[in-house]
């Protein structure tokens, strides 16, 4: 038997129906549409309200549902689901029991994984593992948050970055020369005093100060973490791309984590890549945290096909970052047909939304 390679075979996914628009933010904070598509690039972000569901697992499970509707994939038949995320439905049970329950996956064995926005990254190297280990053949890896969960609405600061939605990948073992082939994954462990949520867990305990000093939200110091996101992540990109013999005429696609459209751009700029190789949602997504390359490939799989030479690359609270090269498995198009609730009333249909991204692009 040849070595065992992990790919992905299958993409899902799911965003809240409420839409956040720039307007809207406007009247929330002291802010303007100009600004911050000028200095994120952010025009409208989903966001899950209690009348629709709560919790990222709600997202979660709906976008697995998707993925094994569209797969066809036998729900007895996945070996494991890991949950990336930071905005975990409770402190315990994990997200991954939650979903796991919901869909009712019997033979499945599942946990959370925490690395903030690079999450996704980390979890699809662990699928990668128990997969060619050659004891697990079906994993899948879920990346999302509930990002609004922890937002905090008075700070102009952050709230307009973020959004919620989750996505996952199914992946799984193949002889083939396909799939997850490198990683270069990072902890600095130095970032804490730039990006956290300072109450909440077992260093400092919900206390009605925690709750009254405004502690549950995300803190960000943006510049510095503007800074090291764009050297980490540009880092990372190189790193992963001399040790792969790849450069910017063999590279198909890169998906960055979408934090900032200028950091998207810098990280491009970096290896050479034209920016109608860069996988960029932010601008209807905004930063899903753990959701962002999941969500990427989703709305992308249309336009994958066997053998797409792809560059992942994340950075996080932590700081946490890297960068993954992946050879794709299959053509995205066997998939075109298949209504996902995207298409859903009110909201821009996928072949809408492909015609305007290949405007903005030329
Ligand atoms: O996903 C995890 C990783 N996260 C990231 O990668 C995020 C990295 N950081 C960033 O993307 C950017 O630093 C931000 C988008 C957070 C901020 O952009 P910036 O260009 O770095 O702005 P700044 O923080 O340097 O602030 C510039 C000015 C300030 O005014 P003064 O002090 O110069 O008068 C802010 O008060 O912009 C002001 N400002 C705003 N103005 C209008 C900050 N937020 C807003 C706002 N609307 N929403």
């Amino acid at each position: 038997m040849g070595r065992i390679n992990a790919v992905i075979t299958g993409v899902g996914g799911w965003v809240p129906t409420y839409i956040l628009d720039n307007e809207e933010m406007s009247t929330i904070v002291d802010t303007s549409d100009e600004w911050i598509m000028e200095r994120i690039g952010v025009k409208t972000r989903h966001i899950l309200k209690p009348e629709e569901g709560t919790g990222t697992s709600f997202m979660m499970t709906k976008a697995v549902k998707q993925l094994l509707d569209k797969t066809g994939v036998d729900p007895d038949s996945i070996d494991a689901v890991i949950a990336a995320t930071c905005t975990f439905d409770y402190h315990f049970p994990s997200t991954a029991s939650l979903i796991i329950g919901n869909l009712d996956l019997k033979n499945a064995f599942g946990f959370d994984l925490e690395a903030a926005c690079a999450g996704f990254l980390y979890a699809m190297e662990q699928a990668a593992s128990l997969i060619c280990s050659g004891r697990h053949k079906r994993v899948i890896v879920c990346g999302g948050d509930h990002m609004s969960s922890m937002t905090n609405y008075q700070d102009r600061n952050t709230c307009p970055i973020f959004g919620d939605g989750a996505a996952c990948v199914l992946m799984e073992a193949t002889e083939e020369e396909v799939g997850l082939i490198d990683s270069y994954l990072r902890v600095d462990g130095k970032g804490y005093d730039n990006l956290h949520m300072a109450a909440g867990g077992s260093a400092r305990m919900p206390s009605h100060e925690t709750v009254d000093e405004r502690l549950h939200f995300v803190y960000q110091e943006g510049r510095a973490v503007f800074k090291h996101a764009v050297t980490d992540m540009s880092d990372a990109v190189v790193t992963i791309a001399q040790r792969n013999g790849l450069n910017k005429d063999n590279v198909t696609w890169i998906v960055p984590h979408q934090a900032n459209v200028r950091i998207e751009s810098a990280v491009a700029r970096r290896i050479g890549v034209s920016e109608d190789h860069v996988m960029i949602n932010i601008d209807h997504m905004a930063n899903t945290s753990s959701g962002t390359l999941p969500l990427c490939l989703w709305e992308y799989e249309p336009l994958l096909k066997k053998g797409d030479k792809i560059i992942f690359t994340a950075f996080g609270a932590g700081f946490t970052w890297g960068a993954s090269y992946m050879i794709w498995g299959y053509d995205g198009s066997k998939f075109a047909d298949t209504p996902a609730e995207f298409y859903k009333e009110g909201m821009i249909s996928r072949e809408e939304w492909y015609a305007k991204r290949r405007k903005a692009q030329q």
